[in-house]
């Protein structure tokens, strides 16, 4: 390994990382990784760059927005200077209930928001529901689905007294298959991904709680993205590692859900852990101020990663909202917000216009969703699961003690839409001789694997879900949320062979081979069915999992299933093989072994994982799933790995495959996968035909031009230092994160040697004249014509079998361009067909669908390249195409 120095333009580890310095790209090295085809991405390796961009723009309150900014509004123009910046900071690491709770304003009873983890249900607390990972909604291709978890997860939330829902999750897109937290997104297709955020945002803003759009951006891999984490495993690194990521691949890749996440009125936005192109991201001003604010016309707030925020007044001038957990360490009781923002207004580094757009934004995400009126106190504590204990739970009972579990159940009967979702993100990858559905007649039903038991530890026996023990239903870190119990596989399957009187023996023991095999033997004495459970994990960096930091080592199975799925299917020629994975796993093997007679992707389904694969297996639901990502090979078919050794003293993450990532790698570099994107068998069978296209009459795309008005501030400041030190009255609770000075002084309230300096402040920062209206922009998700549907294309799909089934007809196109992927996903419709009928589909193409990022003009072009649409069941079983006008 090759250890270049770099000389960063900013000290290590305080104030003074000036943000988008101009670092120059280093010369990387990659350890481990495979070395891509120089000559693959032309065009996608280039311009690495995240340009300075300033002032930070204002919300406007356009669009759905209006209401929420007036009412916000009303209630910024009383707010003291303290009040504004209480609103902005985190309390501090486990000094409230919540995983994140700024602080409120007492004096109008306005409480402080409660931000509280996951994307899959709600973390830290009882009688909650564990819903199925995002990476199984984006197995089920079904924009009904995604809403309706997102709305259950909401209401979970909402009754829980939670006004911020940190998801879903769309970074990581996907980059690496190993990378530790894709399965907490829905897919490494941006479009795909895009649709089935939106929707997830639209449930759960549809039940009064705010959704956090996150991590904002280039949040891949685990390795390295924390320095102190990265310590703890042996790396002394000086900064988070910088994702590069050229102009094009920006936006086309992996901003690009997150324009959809604001068109769906997100009220919040998370920054990422790691640096882009060498500036963090939650100082990153081009990806904050310009990309988001600017171009997407973002009117919420952007919060950080907890302890993610490198500095206050770089961060804030680039765009950053809100710091979390509020504290500088984890309740080291400092902050780069709190009394340093009160004294950066008071010295006149911060504008009052910057504080009052801050505040505005996130009082507006809170009216916008509603979150004011119909969400009640929290009424449980994240840091102890006894009914009473410690209120500040960061500092003990000698601060005060009460009840903090009410223990309210939230579930109701989501338990429903959990079981539909996890057979409707089953994937069927393989089915010979019909060995599916089971029709329960087998003489001897036998299910093998770990994977298909309990955890003799209990469903929530390992903290976080950082262990793989018994069945997998979710993977680990602040992803996951405790299950209010778990169908193992074994549980349910037994139950329904045995009421029907039948056979059923199960071996959960992954090395007992005399038992395993004589059982498989038994089973193919009697023409038997052999079911085979295996999994692979993967979780969030802050905790190893056999030696695993949050990405996986490799892409194999876990717990030893490779040689328990030889076994069994060297003797048993009826073997079904079901996989619980957080992403692809290699097994190429089992593709083409004849006594490997079914293969299930079941992803990772949460609590009701049993009834939902029995469904399935037992044909009461017809599997209707795809590949929401491609299985290759192995780790090199992909094309884009994880960086596990750091290649600089500030690890650099060179996104060189551009776009190509998943299937568009594949399909760029010829590699052919073993399921591809897309891909998922039915019990039924389907077929296409009658393409057609409808161009429709639409105005033609007008770049937008212009400026902002300026920046309007509401109330006034008192400049007297004396007006804003601590008020004699109140009991300070040690290392809580306060707005109020200890001293008049400035220098002596901000504590730290470096005070007075202002030379770290880009051009323009803090000139609240006006803003420029780039090309692309507009309010909510951009320039309008960019949503602007061009073409209606229509197809006929006709269920061609026996039984209704859901087939999910899909379109790709190919934009034609020398560095373009020779297609890309830009619509899909799950339907639902009966036997025999026809279904005409309609796929709304919009003006972006077909455009490309042009990084010159810095705006989306339809190019003068020949565009050809093509439709059909996956990313390469794509029957029908026609060329568009
Ligand atoms: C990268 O390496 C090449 C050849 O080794 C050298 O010419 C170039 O100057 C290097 N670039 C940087 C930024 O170090
Ligand atoms: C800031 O919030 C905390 C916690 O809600 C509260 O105790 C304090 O009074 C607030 N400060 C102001 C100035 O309202
Ligand atoms: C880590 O690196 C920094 C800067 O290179 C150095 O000052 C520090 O002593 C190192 N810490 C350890 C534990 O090696
Ligand atoms: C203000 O921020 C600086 C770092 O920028 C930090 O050293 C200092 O402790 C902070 N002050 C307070 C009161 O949190
Ligand atoms: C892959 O990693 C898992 C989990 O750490 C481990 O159980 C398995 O043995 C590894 N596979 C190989 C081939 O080393
Ligand atoms: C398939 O099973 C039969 C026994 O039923 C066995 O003889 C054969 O070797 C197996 N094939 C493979 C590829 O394991
Ligand atoms: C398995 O082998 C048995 C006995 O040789 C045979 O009857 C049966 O059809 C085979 N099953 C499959 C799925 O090939
Ligand atoms: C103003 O306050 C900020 C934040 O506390 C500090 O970083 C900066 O150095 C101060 N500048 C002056 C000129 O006092
Ligand atoms: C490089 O990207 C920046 C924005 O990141 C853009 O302003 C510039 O025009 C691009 N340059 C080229 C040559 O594409």
């Amino acid at each position: 390994m090759q250890l270049t120095v770099l000389t960063l333009a900013f000290a290590v580890g305080g104030l003074a990382q000036v943000t988008d310095s101009q670092i120059p790209f280093p010369n990387v090295t990659y350890p481990d990784a495979i070395s891509p085809n120089p000559n693959a991405v032309l065009g996608a390796q280039t311009n690495q760059t995240s340009p300075p961009k300033y002032p930070s723009p204002w919300g406007s309150g356009s669009g759905e927005w209006a209401e929420a900014y007036r009412k916000a509004i009303t209630i910024v123009e009383k707010l003291t200077l303290e009040e504004k910046v209480n609103l902005t900071t985190g309390s501090g690491w486990q000094q409230e209930q919540c995983v994140g709770q700024t602080g409120g304003v007492p004096r109008l009873g306005i409480r402080g928001q409660c931000l509280q983890d996951s994307p899959v249900g709600v973390r830290y607390t009882d009688f909650v529901s564990l819903f199925p990972a995002g990476i199984n909604v984006g197995a089920t291709w079904d924009r009904r689905l995604a809403y309706e978890r997102g709305k259950a997860m909401g209401f979970e939330n909402r009754d829980k007294g939670i006004t911020v829902l940190l998801g879903p999750n769309a970074g990581a897109l996907g980059r690496s298959p190993a990378s530790g937290r894709n399965w907490e997104g829905f897919s490494p297709d941006p479009y795909l991904t895009g649709k089935l955020f939106a929707d997830s945002i639209r449930g759960i803003q549809s039940t009064g709680v705010q959704a956090c759009a996150k991590h904002y951006v280039g949040n891949e891999q685990e390795h390295f993205r924390q320095t102190p984490e990265s310590r703890d495993y042996g790396f002394n690194i000086t900064q988070p590692g910088s994702s590069n990521i050229d102009d094009q691949t920006l936006h086309e890749l992996y901003v690009w859900p997150f324009a959809d996440a604001v068109k769906a009125g997100v009220a919040s936005v998370m920054c990422s852990y790691n640096l882009v192109n060498n500036s963090q991201a939650c100082q990153n001003s081009y990806l904050l101020n310009h990309v988001l604010k600017s171009e997407l016309g973002f009117q919420g707030y952007v919060m950080s990663d907890w302890q993610a925020t490198a500095a206050g007044v770089p961060a804030i001038l680039a765009g950053l909202d809100m710091t979390m957990a509020g504290d500088i360490r984890f309740g080291d009781g400092l902050s780069y917000f709190g009394p340093n923002l009160t004294i950066a207004v008071l010295n006149g580094t911060v504008p009052q216009w910057r504080l009052d757009d801050m505040v505005t934004r996130i009082l507006a995400g809170w009216y916008l969703v509603g979150g004011d009126a119909e969400v009640p106190d929290p009424n449980f504590q994240s840091w102890t699961p006894d009914t009473f204990g410690a209120v500040h739970a960061h500092v003990g009972s000698s601060w005060g003690t009460g009840l903090v579990n009410q223990h309210v159940d939230v579930r109701r009967e989501h338990g429903r839409l959990i079981r539909e979702i996890g057979a409707a993100s089953t994937v069927l990858l393989k089915n010979t001789h019909d060995a599916l559905p089971l029709d329960g007649t087998a003489r001897l039903t036998a299910v093998f694997g770990e994977d298909a038991g309990s955890n003799p530890n209990g469903p929530n026996g390992c903290r976080n879900h950082a262990c793989d023990v018994g069945t997998l239903a979710v993977g680990w870190g602040s992803g996951q949320a405790s299950s209010p119990y778990l169908i193992s596989p074994d549980a349910a399957i037994q139950h329904e062979v045995v009421s029907r009187f039948g056979s059923y023996e199960s071996i959960t023991n992954n090395s007992a081979f005399t038992q395993i095999n004589a059982l498989a033997r038994r089973v193919r004495d009697v023409a038997g069915v052999c079911i085979v459970f295996a999994n692979a994990d993967s979780g969030e960096g802050f905790a190893n999992v056999d030696g695993n930091y949050g990405d996986r080592n490799n892409l194999t199975l876990w717990q030893g299933a490779d040689a328990v799925i030889a076994n069994v299917s060297a003797t048993c020629n009826n073997t079904v093989v079901v996989i619980h994975s957080v992403g692809a796993v290699e097994i190429d093997q089992y593709k083409e072994n004849p006594n490997i007679t079914a293969i299930l992707w079941a992803g990772l389904p949460g609590e009701q994982s049993g009834y939902a694969i029995a469904d399935v297996l037992f044909g009461r639901v017809n599997p209707g799933a795809k590949l929401p990502f491609t299985m290759g090979r192995n780790r090199s078919d992909y094309g884009a790995d994880v960086l596990y050794l750091p290649n600089q003293e500030v690890p650099q993450y060179n996104f060189q495959e551009g776009v190509f990532i998943d299937h568009r790698g594949f399909d760029h570099r010829n590699v052919t996968p073993v399921y591809e994107f897309g891909f998922g068998l039915s019990y039924t069978t389907f077929n296409y035909s009658s393409l057609t296209v409808e161009k429709l009459d639409v105005a033609d795309y007008k770049p937008t031009a212009g400026t902002s008005g300026p920046a309007p501030t509401y109330g006034t400041i008192d400049n007297d230092t004396s007006a804003h030190t601590f008020p004699k009255n109140i009991t300070r609770i040690p290392l809580y994160v306060y707005p109020w000075l200890n001293s008049t002084n400035l220098s002596e309230a901000y504590g730290a040697a470096n005070f007075g300096d202002n030379s770290f402040i880009p051009e323009d920062a803090l000139n609240g004249s006006s803003f420029e209206h780039p090309p692309p922009s507009g309010p909510n998700g951009g320039n309008q014509g960019l949503w602007d549907i061009l073409y209606h294309i229509r197809v006929n799909v006709t269920n061609t079998g026996h039984i209704i089934g859901d087939e999910v007809p899909q379109l790709y196109i190919s934009l034609g361009g020398p560095y373009d992927p020779k297609i890309v996903l830009r619509g899909f419709e799950r339907v639902r067909i009966d036997p025999g009928k026809t279904l005409q589909v309609t796929f709304p193409l919009a003006r972006r669908d077909i455009s490309n990022w042009d990084t010159d003009l810095q705006d989306w072009v339809v190019s003068q390249h020949v565009k050809t649409v093509y439709v059909g069941s996956s990313s390469r079983d794509l029957p029908l195409s026609v060329v568009l006008e």
